[in-house]
């Protein structure tokens, strides 16, 4: 089952099931030297985590983030980053009832079919919990996002037909069904909770927009943005369709109102195609949208068969989400990120894409190390020169030269190699003034 992986150079494998003991990823391809720490992975478990709003699923897990490797002294290190968290509130009692049937609504039988075994705790490995390792994949490629300024928003537009008519990012965080539109947000809230109450579930429409994507990304044609995002999208248990930009009003359209026209200076008129064209990212606004599902397991009493083929009932009591739309929110948002982050480092290797803050602070202890070691480095050997000569040193400039003649030559190179000249120079200086083996009266 060569499925748990995507992405070429962000490459995420997530692994665990839903009533085992852990669930989490390993990423590799997160580059040296960026500043990782378990809580800002935690900030965004905390977003996915179950059992807070009384509008999904009572389920208490606290989602615990542990960084088992790839980080060191709050730094990752390029060896792949693990990050696991443990299933502490698992109660694979709840689906014993449930072993010998087929939950309508799941895949409990086409996986059975494929297989041949399968983990009837919880749904196992097709349970939402696997997301928590997407989420946490998600955190580490947002670090990498943030550095170039790419925000990315999530909340819910639709509700068992109930519309948002805004976009308001900052009020959908704090929403408890994470409704972008604080004007329709209670009456979206009632509905699930009236659905909830009659054993049922509702679906709904999860938009998710992209701010500061650079002009340029995707590798057209199997690997085109749009592709990569929808399959990332999809990826996701509950989620039946995606939508970029216009989608599927834009087959309603005429060309002369969906072409978003180029402005002279750059930008566009309008932003029908949902910032992607021929699959490469135009530089506009990111705009996904996509289709939920209403919850499989409902309480209500269903007909169904048994593993022999012959008929049953069930009522899936338990601890269920009764609408997805405000749980896939930050995972939708974390696959997203992942798919950004593999695009810009794939784009990265094609194209000069400018340095992050955390890589130019990467560099230039790397120039000091480079320093350092040379400084040291050219001690030993004036203090080798001095003995060889049988003379005391005078300073670190043991050549004759060490006078104007040395200057001359410091100065020249400087220009060379485009160092300001009194840079060069108080170096020099620095270096004829500093300890060492070869220091006058120290030998
Ligand atoms: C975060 C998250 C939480 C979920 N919670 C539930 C749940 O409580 N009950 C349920 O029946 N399905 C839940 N699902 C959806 C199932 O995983 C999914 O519907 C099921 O595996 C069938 O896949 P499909 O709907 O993509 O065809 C959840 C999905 C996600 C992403």
């Amino acid at each position: 089952m060569r499925s748990n992986t995507r992405g070429d150079a962000f490459r995420i494998t997530t692994f665990g099931e839903s009533h085992g003991p852990a669930v989490g990823v390993v990423i590799d391809g997160v580059a040296p030297g960026l500043a990782l720490e378990e809580s800002m992975v935690q900030a965004q478990l905390d977003r996915r985590r179950p059992g807070r709003t009384g509008l999904d699923s009572p389920r208490a897990e606290p989602d615990r983030a542990e960084i088992l490797s790839g980080v060191f002294e709050g730094r990752t290190t390029g060896a792949p980053v693990c990050i696991l968290v443990r299933n502490v509130d698992a109660r694979p009692g709840d689906y014993e009832r449930f072993r010998d049937l087929v939950r309508p609504g799941h895949g409990d039988a086409g996986w059975l079919a494929k297989y041949g075994v399968r983990d009837w705790r919880g749904g196992g490995r097709l349970s939402g919990r696997e997301t928590v390792g997407r989420v946490a994949a998600g955190a580490v490629a947002r670090r990498l996002l943030a550095e170039r300024s790419i925000a990315i928003l999530g909340a819910v537009v639709e509700i068992d037909g109930i519309r948002a008519g805004a976009f308001d990012a900052a009020f959908a965080e704090s929403d408890p069904l994470r409704c972008a539109d604080p004007a329709v947000a209670a009456a979206m809230a009632d509905r699930v909770r009236q659905v909830r109450d009659q054993g049922d579930s509702v679906g709904g429409i999860v938009e998710v927009r992209v701010d500061g994507v650079p002009p340029g990304l995707g590798d057209p044609v199997f690997r085109r943005l749009d592709a990569d995002l929808a399959s990332a999208l999809m990826s996701i248990g509950g989620v039946r369709g995606v939508e970029i930009g216009d989608g599927f009003a834009a087959a309603r359209m005429r060309g002369s109102t969906f072409n978003d026209s180029p402005m002279p200076g750059g930008g566009f008129s309008s932003n029908h195609a949902g910032g992607l064209l021929a699959g490469i990212s135009t530089g506009q606004v990111l705009v996904l949208r996509l289709a939920v599902r209403p919850t499989a397991s409902i309480s209500r009493r269903q007909a169904t068969v048994d593993l022999q083929g012959r008929p049953a009932s069930i009522e899936v009591r338990g601890r269920h989400d009764p609408c997805l739309c405000l749980r896939i929110v930050p995972v939708a948002e974390a696959m997203v990120a992942c798919v950004l982050a593999d695009a810009m480092l794939r784009q990265a290797s094609i194209a000069k894409v400018p340095p992050t803050p955390d890589e130019l602070r990467l560099e230039i202890d790397r120039c000091d190390d480079a320093l350092l070691a040379a400084l040291a480095h050219r001690v030993h050997v004036t203090a080798q020169m001095g003995t060889a000569k049988g003379t005391r040193v005078p300073g670190h400039l043991s050549r004759p030269a060490a006078g104007a003649a040395l200057r001359r030559a410091w100065a020249r190179r400087a220009r060379e190699l485009g160092l300001p000249r009194d840079v060069a120079l108080s170096v020099l200086e620095a270096i004829g003034k500093g300890g060492g083996p070869g220091r006058r009266g120290q030998r």
